[in-house]
């Protein structure tokens, strides 16, 4: 079957036909990456894939990195289930059925997880829609007042920033592993050169310089700006879907569901290469 691309959204996002992830031909592998950086979220339907074939296809885009709050202790280490699920009265995965806020993965981490990939295994028919935003088209449609406060400037970004403001618990041990790190407000993505905005409504604490209350507000208007109809995608889970994301040009969050319907989801981030990932 012939590869076909096709755009989802005007700035971004595309679902690409005619490639079975579990069995990539190198051509197959070159057209994905491409794809990737060029569309920046991707949507390949009617895959199937276990943990195994996940894993697999996500080493072949890069270093896979085990989330911070990875706390699995049966299946691949290298995937989070991302479930409301629950055997034995424990939650078999992480991010319940509640509504996510726009964020980006892990880009409290000094190395931010470059690509994010979530497989369908189980939907509910009702919420728990995924929403894309592009960054980038964002960053180049940004009013001038707005521009000056991000241009040449920093942010402080950390873990314990979203246990504050969503309510979430890490660890001793992570929250060692993850102290407060500074990226700059606009990053260049370090494979396709575009500049696009560098912040998560989550995780990112301040302005570096300025206190959270001061530096609130302007994520509010960034976020505002860059969640416009014409720089968003959202995305209605099928079983099987899988959807490949670039965390250095996106956000996402996605909307609640009843919890009475089982939602299974399983995530696998992964790196640029080693020399690419700083500085930014
Ligand atoms: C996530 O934000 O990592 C999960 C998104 C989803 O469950 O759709």
């Amino acid at each position: 079957m012939a590869i076909s691309v096709r755009r989802l959204a005007p700035t971004f996002a595309a679902e690409i036909e005619g490639i079975d992830l579990n069995h990539l031909s190198p051509p197959d592998l070159r057209t994905v990456k491409d794809a990737w950086l060029a569309h920046k979220v991707l949507v390949f339907h009617d895959q199937n894939l276990d943990e195994d074939g996940l894993v697999n296809f996500a080493q072949q885009l890069g270093e896979i990195e085990i989330h911070l709050r990875q706390s699995r202790t049966t299946g691949r280490r290298e995937v989070m289930l991302v479930s409301n699920k629950t055997e034995d009265g424990k939650p078999i995965g992480r991010l319940g059925n509640q509504e996510l806020n726009w964020h980006m993965d892990q880009i409290f981490m000094a190395e931010p997880t470059a690509g994010t990939i979530l497989y369908a295994v189980e939907v509910t028919p009702e919420g728990g829609h995924t929403w894309f935003c592009d960054l980038g088209a964002a960053y180049d449609t940004l009013p001038a007042d707005l521009r000056d406060q991000v241009d040449g400037h920093q942010a402080v970004h950390s873990a314990s920033t979203a246990d504050r403001r969503v309510g979430i618990q890490l660890s001793e041990a992570q929250r060692q592993r993850a102290p407060e790190v500074i990226h700059p407000l606009v990053r260049t993505h370090p494979l396709s050169g575009e500049k696009a905005l560098y912040f998560s409504l989550n995780h990112t604490a301040r302005i570096d310089g300025r206190s959270e209350e001061d530096s609130l507000p302007v994520f509010e208007q960034l976020r505002e700006h860059a969640t416009r109809q014409q720089h968003v995608y959202e995305h209605h889970w099928r079983v099987g879907d899988l959807v490949l994301w670039d965390n250095a040009t996106t956000m996402h969050r996605r909307d609640p569901f009843p919890n009475h319907h089982a939602r299974l989801m399983r995530r696998v981030g992964f790196n640029f290469p080693v020399d690419r990932r700083v500085p930014f």
